[in-house]
């Protein structure tokens, strides 16, 4: 095999290794649509979050209307029960978003997932909202995630 086919081939396959676009669902955004979703570092899916470390999340999403807040909503959803899950801030405006947020606009939501080490070791699956003024959903996306000691 020629050295020229060698890079072709093995060229995607490293641009995967460093990709760590998520694979995601979306849960019900109304008035935005993402897309895509960022968690660094997650070298393999699902992410694997060890304990007492903490995760960036970047949601690149399209508002739908503009609004002068946003404030994140976050439930760990363990066997079908989605359980509060805090983040150090609710404040999406205060993580990459520059309010008001204007309509027909990208954003880039960035916020940090920490994993404190008292969770328990388990899989489960994040839903991150990012509500606008009237309580609907810029986004709603959900994904896997395993806790990892
Ligand atoms: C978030 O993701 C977007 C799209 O990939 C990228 O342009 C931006 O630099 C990222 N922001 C951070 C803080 O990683």
């Amino acid at each position: 095999m020629a050295i020229r086919e060698v890079c072709v081939l093995l060229l995607p396959l490293l641009a995967l290794a460093y990709a760590e676009h998520v694979k995601f669902l979306d849960c019900g955004s109304e008035v935005g649509r993402v897309v895509l979703v960022d968690i660094h570092p997650c070298p393999k899916q699902p992410c694997q979050l060890h304990k007492g470390q903490s995760y960036a999340v970047n949601v690149t999403f399209n508002s739908e209307v503009s609004s002068q807040t946003s404030k994140a909503v976050v439930h760990g959803v363990i066997a079908g029960v989605p359980v509060p899950f805090p983040i150090p801030i609710e404040d999406g405006c205060e993580c990459g978003i520059s309010c008001p947020i204007q309509k027909q606009a990208i954003y880039n939501y960035v916020n940090q997932l920490p994993v404190k080490t008292e969770y328990p070791r388990l899989k489960l699956v994040v839903e991150w909202e990012l509500r606008d003024d009237n309580n609907k959903d810029l986004f709603c996306i959900k994904f896997p995630v395993q806790i990892v000691s």
